[in-house]
């Protein structure tokens, strides 16, 4: 009861299958998962404020449930709004995040969680910007960090990784690397970051659409890539949240790209199909079997929105017109130019205008095999 005899929500987590709730503070939660039953969590009875001051992540403080304590430097990012074949492109430059990708903002968030819980040391698996976000916050918050890669990681990514400071560990498949990650999260009682469904690492992303929110206003549409779904549901999140403060009057359309290979939303939304060609390229969204799906399924869903597949070809071509407007980002962040490329005409005559289009990581990062490809 607050001073007044009203009731004071707290906000708290949910399990999104058996329904337990947790309270944010709850020591079993540094795996980030239902104690119960191990399904992912979702933050229920938030009371978003508007009130942005300051700069970068941080600015939108008030409208997240936990203060970001472990940050520098994350989000401000530019966006850049261009022309493009008869629509406005909204092109948000996350791959200059401090890590090189939007990853820092949900690494950010979700190790301020770890220090609410009282621990010093964190624990993730991934093969690429995760990892690196995750050491990078880590070592700026003082925090040890042990990051599980499958053994084929590139190693560009795995000496960014060491450069941090972190452990490196390497197990030999992603599913090993995931699996030994949260055992030994448990075994030295360390956070797991486990991007792939933790709400604090999504909640850190809804500060995209903040963001735009006040660079732009809101877009006619989103075309994101989608591979756990976290920078997907965090965007569409972000809006929501703007609408319901009554901020907002409108929600993008969204619109999620997969490749050809793996494709696991598009078979929820759409239903099964076998899609021929590669997709090697988008190494991002190469996500069998996402936590996230039912939600992200129901977000397309929901804001009459589609899921496009893309093959190595069109992502090429979408990558080299990137670098040549002088954005230099990885394959993954192209696939979404290139599914843009595909329902353009489609898009202009349903009256689609403005559309947010996130760049989502450095080609810096894997410049020799943008050089492979670009033939340059
Ligand atoms: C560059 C890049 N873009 C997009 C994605 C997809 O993001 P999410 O896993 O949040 O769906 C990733 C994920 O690793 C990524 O590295
Ligand atoms: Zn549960």
């Amino acid at each position: 009861m607050n001073l007044m005899g009203g009731t004071v929500i707290m906000p708290s987590l949910r399990c999104t299958k058996c329904g337990h709730e947790f309270s944010l503070d709850d020591a079993r939660l540094i795996v980030p998962r239902c104690p119960r039953c191990g399904e992912v969590l979702e933050i229920i009875g938030e009371e978003p404020v508007w009130r942005p001051r300051g700069s970068g992540l941080a600015r939108y403080s008030s409208m997240l449930v936990i203060k970001p304590v472990m940050y520098r430097g994350e989000g401000g990012t530019q966006l850049v709004v261009e022309e493009y074949r008869g629509l406005r492109l909204w092109f948000k430059l996350e791959y200059t995040n401090p890590s090189g990708s939007f990853k820092d903002r949900g690494s950010a968030l979700a190790l301020s969680h770890a220090s609410m819980l009282g621990v010093s040391c964190v624990v993730e698996d991934s093969s690429g910007n995760a990892g690196l976000a995750v050491a990078r916050t880590a070592r700026i918050s003082g925090m040890e960090a042990l990051i599980v890669v499958p053994r084929d990681a590139p190693e560009g990514k795995k000496r960014a990784i060491r450069l941090l400071g972190a452990g490196l560990v390497e197990a030999e498949t992603r599913a090993a690397a995931a699996s030994l990650a949260s055992k030994l999260a448990r075994e030295k009682n360390c956070y797991y970051v486990y991007h792939l469904g933790n709400p604090f690492f999504i909640q850190g992303l809804e500060t995209i659409a903040y963001e735009v929110y006040e660079q732009e206003g809101v877009p006619d549409a989103v075309i994101a890539p989608f591979g756990s779904g976290g920078l997907f549901l965090g965007i569409a999140r972000g809006f929501e949240k703007l609408r319901s403060l009554g901020l907002a009057r409108k929600q993008p359309v969204m619109i999620a790209v997969q490749g050809v290979e793996v494709h696991p939303l598009y078979d929820a939304v759409h239903g099964s199909v076998v899609a021929s060609g590669s997709s090697q390229l988008a190494d991002g969204i190469r996500v069998p079997d996402p936590p996230l799906l039912s939600q992200g399924a129901r977000v397309v869903k929901e804001s009459r929105g589609r899921v496009i597949l893309v093959n190595d070809e069109e992502i090429t071509r979408a990558l080299q017109g990137l670098v040549d407007r002088g954005f230099i980002v990885e394959p993954t962040s192209a696939s979404a130019l290139a599914a843009l490329d595909k329902i353009i005409d489609e898009l202009r005559e349903n009256g689609v205008r403005d559309v947010l289009l996130p760049l989502t990581g450095s080609g810096l990062k894997v410049l020799d095999e943008l050089v492979k490809l670009l033939g340059a």
